[in-house]
């Protein structure tokens, strides 16, 4: 099948190419590379004539032709300006892309007879702060976004619906909880596991802002990567939580963290960020029902995977086989928190756990 998928240089987009790739489908990216990178196509770029990428951005009214030209059948749409911080000081600018970009691809869609778009929504925005008693939320709660960027993003809901209704294009939105996994960058906003997975690793102190008992609905992205697949056949009109309902707060996510790598480090609180959600879980119920999907990688595993590839990028590949004094890793000169066993036994961990 051919598909295009927006943002696919990104965090999420780049792990569904390679995805849909080892499926046997023909993906096109576009991507304006704003905050993704050319480095995380490298494994799609082996697969030759099935992938195309083209530096694109989804504000540009040529996007029409680009679509028409390429007569992709389903549309995945992660390109966005994914930063809540930016939004609150551009809003603008948020809208530019989040609200008018994402009409130009629906618009093109529609128009070239694309048959399906899949979505990438924003769960932890949508829904506002909810109350720890209502966790995990369900797709009923009320939409009550607290940021320009939650707004645009849940703005994108009704305009999907109407395009539905209207020009009969299909669609799936995926509400996505907080997604971490290898790729995402330790220098963003919102990849608090990479963040403190590559602090860890280089024996930097890590920041927690407020008392470090908010909790977060972390899910891998490779589970994140499935749901968009199911999501080509199935889940047609539908709003779905993609989360696993269980909250980690930030002090247990970067104790364990610490446990792994086996550092002593305590972190540092400094005050809570103002706007900041207390706690988000969302039910993914609803997930299984409508596309059969279910999150399938703990947050104990998947931050182990997340510290053993920001591991494997600063020392280089491990090689189990012919490990030689130059491959044992020796990060952080210095005081070090990771010491060269401790990551070799977190990487021989992920290259025995099964279904990798
Ligand atoms: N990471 C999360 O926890 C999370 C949670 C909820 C929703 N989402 C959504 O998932 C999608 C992917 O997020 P991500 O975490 O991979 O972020 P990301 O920043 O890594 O990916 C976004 C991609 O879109 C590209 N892009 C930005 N503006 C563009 C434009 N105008 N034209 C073309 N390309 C453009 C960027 O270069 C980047 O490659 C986004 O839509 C985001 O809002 C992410």
């Amino acid at each position: 099948m051919n598909i295009l998928v927006t943002g696919g240089a990104g965090f999420i987009g780049s792990t569904l190419v390679d995805t849909l790739l080892m499926c046997g489908h023909t993906v096109d990216v576009i991507d304006n590379l704003s905050t993704g990178s050319l480095r995380n196509l490298h494994d799609a770029e082996r697969h030759g004539s099935s992938f195309h990428f083209e530096e694109f951005d989804v504000r540009d009214p040529a996007l029409d032709v680009f679509i028409e030209r390429r007569r992709p059948e389903v549309v995945f749409h992660l390109a966005a300006q994914a930063s809540v911080a930016v939004s609150l000081d551009d809003p603008v600018h948020d809208a530019e892309i989040n609200i008018v970009g994402s009409l130009r691809v629906l618009q093109a869609a529609a128009t070239h007879g694309v048959r399906k778009i899949v979505f990438a929504a924003s769960g932890g925005t949508l829904y506002g702060d909810p109350p720890r008693s209502a966790l995990p939320i369900n797709e009923t709660f009320p939409h009550a976004p607290t940021s320009p960027y939650g707004i645009s993003k849940m703005i994108m809901l009704s305009y999907l619906r109407t395009y539905q209704m209207v020009r009969g294009l299909d669609f799936t939105a995926l509400a996505l909880a907080n997604v971490y996994g290898p790729r995402q960058d330790p220098y963003g906003e919102a990849g608090v596991v990479a963040i403190f997975a590559s602090n860890l690793v280089s024996a930097r102190r890590s920041i927690i802002f407020g008392d470090g008992e908010q909790t977060r609905d972390f899910v891998y992205v490779d589970d994140v990567a499935d749901a968009f697949v199911r999501a080509i056949e199935f889940g047609s009109g539908r709003i779905l939580n993609i989360g696993t309902g269980v909250q980690t707060s930030v002090n247990t996510l970067y104790r364990m963290l610490a446990q792994a790598v086996g550092s002593s480090d305590e972190a540092i609180h400094v005050s809570p960020r103002t706007g900041e959600v207390l706690a988000s879980a969302l039910d993914p119920s609803e997930a299984y029902v409508a596309i059969g999907w279910k999150p399938r990688i703990s947050v104990p595993e998947g931050a182990i995977r997340v510290l053993a590839a920001q591991s494997a990028a600063a020392i280089g590949p491990w090689d189990p086989i012919n490990q030689s004094a130059q491959q044992t890793p020796s990060v952080g000169k210095g005081k070090r928190s990771a010491s060269g066993e401790a990551v070799s036994r977190l990487l021989e961990k992920v290259i025995v756990t099964p279904g990798d």
